[in-house]
């Protein structure tokens, strides 16, 4: 029998809501409503997440335990550890005594990403998808290693997005080998992939050589929505010190007790007896996908706890499929015209499962959808980021935007990931793919 974690954030809060004090201090509610009671701010006690000395300093130690890693909590997803990522990179390069830092980045990144490094004034240059789904950034190592050689300056980091959104999922550790030869830190936003640690063996992108990481833990954990997860390998003891400043840089002064109740809690579950019930899981869940493949269902992607059903081969549209299961209480995380995306965990269990295996099997198959999307290519960049998004704008019809600078950081969804970024050129080719993806209007800088 494993011994179970403490969890010191939830025990400092129950005992605070027992003694039913009268609270004169933040949040507004003082404790009254449904949800309301266990939230709470820095009274004497509950520590403080960017100064973490007490409960949380513990509590963060416990989930370092468990992922080998200097582990930092977020209140507000990747997001902001994406952002503190950066900001780590981008004082590594100026304390390397670079003068114009930059970070060479796999062009499926985050929207955080670009508005991150945006305030950051940290330059990327992009490793744009040999294949035509650019929703997929798949980086070789032969890509990889001339790109870092042909480089005069080295980048500071490398920066890739792994699992993507689709569920694929490369093998990390030969491109941290590269990015070390070359004396370049790995980033990696692994915000679909913190349960990756609890595989045998673990996938997860520290144990694969990266030196700083991303987790959404709420996005594959049974944890609250914004709970998250910087690491940073333990061979980076510097940079780890520095962490919080980071955090601190982009995050509120005023970080959830709830969803931190909800990171505390987690350690205890992932210490137990959660790998095993993981694996049970996603036997269940294989079986379940080799029968749906039977059936005619395509998948793609190697993340086991990732459906992504490429929906033309059964002759139907992402979003046909989504509706489809919409109308039958199934509601599925992204679909778009070739994809259905469906998130699974061990909460959902077997029950789960066979409801999702019946509904899919309910669908009649039809002749298959020969379309596919049409191929981006890099689009000339005419403004840097921050000049083109700060610069008047005006929102304007795809059509009459080609030939005009993109002007926001915001567009991605759907597609998952940005078509084109702040400062680049809105080409014919741009325009093919926002039609095919059904979005109509864009920021563009204003003419003068
Ligand atoms: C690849 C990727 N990175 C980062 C994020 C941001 O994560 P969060 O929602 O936890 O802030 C997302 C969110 O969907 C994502 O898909």
């Amino acid at each position: 029998m494993k011994q179970r974690m403490e969890t010191p954030i939830c025990d400092f809060v129950r005992e605070y809501v027992e003694k039913d004090p009268l609270r004169l201090h933040m949040p507004g509610h003082k404790g009254f409503g449904e949800t309301e009671a266990f939230d709470l701010t820095e009274v004497a006690g509950a520590d403080s997440l960017y100064e973490a000395a007490g409960i949380i300093k513990k509590s963060e130690e416990y989930a370092s335990q468990l992922f080998g890693a200097h582990t930092f909590y977020s209140t507000e997803g990747s997001s902001l550890c994406v952002r503190a990522m950066l900001a780590l990179c981008k004082q590594t390069a100026l304390q390397r005594g670079v003068k114009n830092p930059w970070i060479l980045a796999g062009r499926n990144a985050h929207k955080s990403f670009l508005s991150g490094a945006m305030l950051l004034d940290l330059e990327v240059r992009w490793l744009w998808p040999t294949g035509a789904d650019y929703l997929s950034c798949p980086v070789t190592e032969q890509d990889l290693e001339a790109a870092l050689s042909s480089a005069e300056e080295k980048p500071v980091a490398v920066y890739l997005t792994n699992p993507d959104y689709l569920g694929n999922l490369p093998s990390l550790a030969p491109l941290a080998n590269i990015c070390h030869k070359h004396g370049v830190l790995l980033a990696v936003d692994n915000a679909h992939g913190a349960y990756l640690k609890f595989l045998t063996p673990s996938l997860h992108p520290i144990d694969q050589g990266a030196d700083l990481c991303c987790d959404s833990a709420h996005k594959t954990l049974p944890v609250l929505t914004g709970g998250a997860y910087l690491h940073l390998a333990k061979r980076h003891r510097e940079l780890a010190s520095c962490a919080k400043e980071m955090l601190a840089l982009f995050g509120s002064t005023s970080p959830s007790y709830l969803i931190l109740q909800s990171l505390d809690r987690v350690n205890a579950l992932l210490s137990e007896n959660y790998r095993e019930q993981l694996a049970d899981f996603l036997a269940l869940a294989e079986k379940t996908k080799c029968r749906l493949q039977k059936n005619g269902f395509v998948f793609t992607g190697q993340e086991p706890l990732k459906f992504t059903v490429k929906t033309k081969y059964y002759g139907y549209t992402g979003n046909e499929v989504a509706d489809f299961l919409a109308k039958r209480g199934i509601v599925s995380e992204f679909a778009d015209p070739d994809h259905l995306l469906l998130m699974l965990t061990p909460q959902i269990g077997k029950e789960g499962l066979a409801r999702l295996e019946a509904a899919l099997l309910s669908l009649p198959k039809r002749e298959k959808i020969h379309s596919v999307p049409p191929k981006l290519s890099a689009p000339p960049v005419r403004m840097m980021p921050k000049e083109a998004f700060f610069a008047p704008k005006v929102s304007c019809p795809v059509e009459e935007a080609v030939g005009r600078v993109l002007s926001s950081v915001l567009l991605s969804c759907p597609p998952a990931v940005p078509v084109l970024v702040c400062g680049e050129e809105v080409t014919e080719s741009a325009l093919a793919v926002f039609r095919y993806y059904g979005v109509t209007r864009l920021w563009v800088v204003k003419e003068s």
